[in-house]
């Protein structure tokens, strides 16, 4: 029996961190499985990053990423630059991971190539296409398309389920695997963050991210607005690794360029991230990874969002919604650097969205779907 093809498309750098365990997975299996790897490149700089520090090596780079590039833009570029990949390697299976442009394009490109498609992190759902703008559309449309879903909490098999999808299984988050190997290799020194800002011990560091469309222009305004407020007391330092949209760029630097105690600094790699989320005192973000990763650090986290499809991270009361009004983001800040009860309550670690075990059980739905003998044991 060949081995399964299966092939990868990913674009942005979440999706790098989260199907690398994946990936790493199958590649240790190749009698069983062969794969091909294609970055759509919709991301450069962070994609690049994450590729490199989990060793993989794409098959195809198809390089799309243009300064300020609209959906439209980034759509139509990936759909017409896979085509003649799909067509020429002909996987058995496609996986993709999330909700970005590139996930629904590697899923749309299956189903016009009749490729069962495999949805890594499937059935998460606010409930509202506005937010977040447009993963909720684009994650709805690949659950119509995948034939494999791969649920990392029971909460998104029950979103899959009340749409009639059917082929889910409840797996954990492939993200959550990623962290713990790198958190461990850190720990252990295999592992070093080098190259990180300098942070001012007598201060407690509140790392921030944000990117989402939705937020672009007066929301953007608002979360500047309530670092800035933040960074007047003596207590706090700020460090923001800001992401490469000029939606985001432009404001953040303008807005926030002067002050002397929030560090703007680039991206970071994930293992450098990793090392500052473990010394962040508080974060406030509005990723989505971010989300999942806090609870296994332990470290609170404000939503900066409306609307969370993550509910489990609220549950487990490590995360709170905070939208983008600055009192609010002040205030829930205030009351994390100033009340140690409430910190200490919401910083335990306990992570509801995986135990590092995701890719192990991926693996092996994906062989008992395809019917492979196991050849390892
Ligand atoms: C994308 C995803 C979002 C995901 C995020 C992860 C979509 C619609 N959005 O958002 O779901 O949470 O990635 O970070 O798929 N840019 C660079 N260099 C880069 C990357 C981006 O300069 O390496 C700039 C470019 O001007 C680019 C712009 O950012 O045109 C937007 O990039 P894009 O991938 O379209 O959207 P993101 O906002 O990064
Ligand atoms: N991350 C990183 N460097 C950074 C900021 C984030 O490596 O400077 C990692 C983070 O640990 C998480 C992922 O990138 O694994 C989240 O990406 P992002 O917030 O861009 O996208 P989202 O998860 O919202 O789709």
């Amino acid at each position: 029996m060949p081995p399964l093809k299966v092939l990868f498309v990913l674009g942005t750098r979440p999706e790098a961190i989260k199907l690398a365990p994946v990936y790493r997975r199958l590649r240790e299996h190749p009698q069983e499985f062969q794969t091909r790897l294609v970055v759509t490149a919709q991301h450069r700089g962070p994609l690049d990053d994450a590729l490199e520090t989990f060793a993989m090596f794409p098959d195809y780079d198809l390089d799309i990423m243009r300064p300020g590039q609209s959906l439209f833009d980034s759509t139509a570029r990936i759909v017409t630059a896979l085509e003649p990949v799909l067509v020429r390697e002909d996987p058995d299976l496609i996986l993709v991971q999330g909700d970005t442009t590139t996930s629904l394009c590697g899923a749309l490109g299956g189903f016009y190539q009749r490729t069962p498609v495999g949805h890594v992190e499937a059935g998460l759902r606010t409930g509202d296409f506005a937010q977040p703008f447009p993963e909720e559309m684009n994650r709805s449309l690949i659950g119509r398309l995948a034939t494999l879903h791969f649920a990392a909490t029971e909460g998104a098999t029950e979103n899959l389920r009340r749409e009639g999808v059917n082929g889910i299984f409840v797996t954990g988050n492939t993200g959550i695997d990623a962290l713990l190997e790198t958190r461990a290799a850190l720990l252990s020194g295999r592992l070093r963050a080098d190259g990180l800002p300098e942070l001012d011990s007598r201060k407690k560091l509140i790392l921030v991210t944000a990117h989402r469309r939705e937020s672009f222009g007066a929301s953007f305004e608002r979360i500047c607005q309530a670092l800035a407020a933040l960074a007047a007391r003596s207590d706090i330092e700020i460090v923001f690794p800001v992401h490469p949209n000029p939606n985001v760029r432009d404001v953040v630097n303008r807005r926030l360029g002067g002050h002397s105690t929030i560090k703007l600094i680039d991206p970071l790699s994930y293992v450098r991230f990793v090392d500052l989320m473990s010394r962040a005192h508080v974060i406030l973000t509005d990723s989505g990874g971010i989300q999942e990763e806090a609870p296994s650090l332990g470290k609170p986290v404000l939503i900066m969002r409306e609307k969370t499809e993550r509910p489990e991270a609220i549950a487990c009361g490590t995360a709170r919604l905070v939208g983008t009004d600055p009192s609010r983001i002040v205030g829930e800040v205030v009351l994390l650097m100033e009340n140690t009860s409430e910190y200490l309550s919401r910083s335990r670690i306990d992570n509801p969205f995986g135990d590092g075990r995701a890719s192990g059980r991926i693996l092996d739905i994906i062989r008992s779907h395809f019917a492979i003998p196991s050849r390892s044991l």
